[in-house]
C-alpha cells in the first residue's frame, strides 16, 4: 500500500490522523505503519459498546447443571469414562494466555506472577501442577497449547523454557499466537501507540479456535488422536483441567460440550451465568443480565440463574469445526489504553480512554444444540487470580490456595 493509498482509505474512515506523524518516521517504520493501516479491520468501528444486545432477542430459561450429588453418586462411572478417553488420547488442551492482565498491573504475562510468599510458586506452575495431577492417574500428559498474544508470546515461551515446563512433557507442548484488533478512544479514532505503530491489542480469547486452525494444531491434535479439547483461563490456580469426572460427564452426557459451573454466591456476583436463550445453550454476562435474571428465585429459594462458569470448558472438536466462528459478536470493552497525543507525548491514562474490541470464548456455546453444565465446588476449584487486592484476587487466591493444602 503506498501513502496515497493509505490516505484515502483513512480519509474513508475519518482516521488520517494515524498518518500525523509519517514525515518523522525512517523508511522501514514507514512501510510497516503502511502494513499495519492495510491490515485493519474498519468494520469494527462501526460497533458500539452492547450493540450486540440492542440488536439481539432473547427469549431466556434457565438450565440445570449435573449437580454435586448426582456427580458423587456416579462418580465412579464418570471417572472410568473420562480415564479411557484420555489414556486413549482422545483429550486435549488449550491454555488462553493471549490476554494482558490489565487488572493486576503486573508487567510480565500474568502466568508469571509469583504468588507464593515464602517460596516461588508461579501462576503458570500451579496450573501445571494441577494438570500433573491428572498425568499421574493416566500414566501420560495430554497435549497441552497454550495461546500467547504478540505482547506476551516471547516472554511465556522463555519463561517455561528456564523453568523446564514445570516438569509437564515439553513434547506435548505447543505455543500459538492469537490475532489482534485496534484500540481506539471515545470519539472512535484509533489510537497509536508509538508514531509508527498503532495500537493492537489481542481481539480476546474467543478467537483461540481459529488461531489455533491457522497454526495447523487442530491437524495436529486430530491427527495424534484427540477427539475434544478443553479450554481454560490462566488465572485460576485452583482449577482442575480435564479430570476425568468431568470429561466423563461431559462424554456420558451426548452433549457437544461441557462447562465448569458454580453456584453464584449472591445475585450480584460478577460472574457469567448459564442458560437457555432461544432453546439453546448461552451464556449471559453480569454486566449484561437484567433484574430478573439476576434476583429470580424458585419455591425452594434458590436462584433461578444459579450458575456461573469459571472459563473451564470441554469441547467436541467435530462441533467446533462445524460451527460458524465468522458470526461470533464483537464485545467493545472499555479499557485503559497507553498511547501517543496529537503533540506526539506518551500518555499512560488512570482511567478508562478508550475501548478494545474482544470475541469472547463462550460465545461459542449458544451455536450448538447442546451444553452439560457441571458443578464444582467453589472452595477446592475457583480461585482467580484478577486484582491484587479484594475480590478475585491475589490475596484470595492464596488464602483458598492454603485451604486446599498448598504451601506457599
Ligand atoms: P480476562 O477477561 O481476565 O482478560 O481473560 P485479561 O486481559 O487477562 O485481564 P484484564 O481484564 O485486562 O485484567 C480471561 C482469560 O482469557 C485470556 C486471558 O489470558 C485469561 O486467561 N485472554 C483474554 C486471551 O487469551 N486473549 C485475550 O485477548 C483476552
Amino acid at each position: 500500500m503506498t501513502y496515497e493509498q493509505a490516505f484515502e482509505l483513512l480519509k474513508k474512515h475519518s482516521q488520517t490522523h494515524l498518518l500525523s506523524f509519517y514525515g518523522d518516521l525512517n523508511d522501514r517504520e514507514k512501510r510497516s505503519l503502511l502494513d499495519q493501516i492495510a491490515s485493519i479491520d474498519f468494520s469494527l468501528l462501526s460497533l458500539k459498546k452492547d450493540d450486540r444486545e440492542e440488536k439481539a432477542k432473547h427469549s431466556f430459561l434457565p438450565l440445570d447443571a449435573l449437580r454435586l450429588d448426582e456427580i458423587e453418586q456416579r462418580r465412579d462411572e464418570f471417572e472410568k469414562a473420562g480415564m479411557d478417553a484420555l489414556r486413549e488420547d482422545k483429550v486435549a488442551a488449550v491454555l488462553l494466555a493471549g490476554g494482558q492482565g490489565t487488572r493486576l498491573g503486573f508487567d510480565k504475562p500474568k502466568g508469571c506472577f509469583n504468588i507464593g510468599l515464602r517460596r516461588d510458586l508461579y501462576i503458570f506452575e500451579c496450573l501445571i501442577n494441577n494438570m500433573l495431577d491428572v498425568a499421574k492417574l493416566v500414566g501420560k500428559c495430554f497435549p497441552l497449547y497454550i495461546m500467547t498474544s504478540d505482547k506476551n508470546n516471547a516472554d511465556t515461551v522463555s519463561f517455561f523454557k528456564s523453568h523446564d515446563f514445570f516438569g509437564y512433557d515439553p513434547s506435548k507442548v505447543r505455543f500459538f499466537v492469537q490475532e489482534m484488533a485496534p484500540s481506539v478512544d471515545f470519539n472512535g479514532k484509533i489510537l497509536l501507540e508509538d508514531k509508527g505503530r498503532i495500537s493492537l491489542s489481542p481481539n480476546g480469547n474467543g478467537g483461540w479456535f481459529s488461531s489455533l486452525q491457522k497454526a495447523g494444531y487442530v491437524d495436529e491434535m486430530k491427527g495424534n488422536g484427540a477427539e475434544w479439547v478443553s479450554i481454560f483461563a490462566v488465572d485460576n490456580v485452583l482449577q482442575r483441567i480435564n479430570d476425568p469426572a468431568f470429561v466423563g460427564a461431559t462424554l456420558k452426557s451426548g452433549a457437544v460440550c461441557g462447562a465448569k459451573v458454580l453456584r453464584k454466591n449472591s445475585p450480584d456476583e460478577k460472574i457469567g451465568v448459564i442458560c437457555l436463550d432461544n432453546g439453546r445453550p448461552s451464556i449471559v454476562e453480569y454486566y449484561e443480565i437484567n433484574e430478573e435474571m439476576r434476583t429470580l428465585r424458585d419455591e425452594t429459594g434458590e436462584l433461578l440463574y444459579s450458575f456461573g462458569v469459571t472459563l473451564n470448558y470441554l469441547f467436541k472438536i467435530d462441533a467446533l469445526e462445524k460451527a460458524d466462528f465468522a458470526s461470533m459478536p464483537y464485545h467493545v470493552v472499555e479499557k485503559k489504553i497507553p498511547y501517543i497525543n496529537e503533540k506526539g507525548e506518551y500518555i499512560k491514562p488512570e482511567n478508562p480512554n478508550g475501548c478494545k474490541f474482544e470475541r469472547l470464548a463462550f460465545d461459542i456455546i449458544r451455536t450448538f444444540d447442546s451444553c452439560l453444565p457441571f458443578e464444582i465446588v467453589r472452595q477446592r476449584e475457583f480461585a482467580p487470580v484478577k486484582n491484587p487486592t479484594g475480590v478475585d484476587s491475589v490475596e484470595s487466591a492464596r488464602a483458598l490456595l492454603e485451604l486446599n493444602g498448598v504451601a506457599l
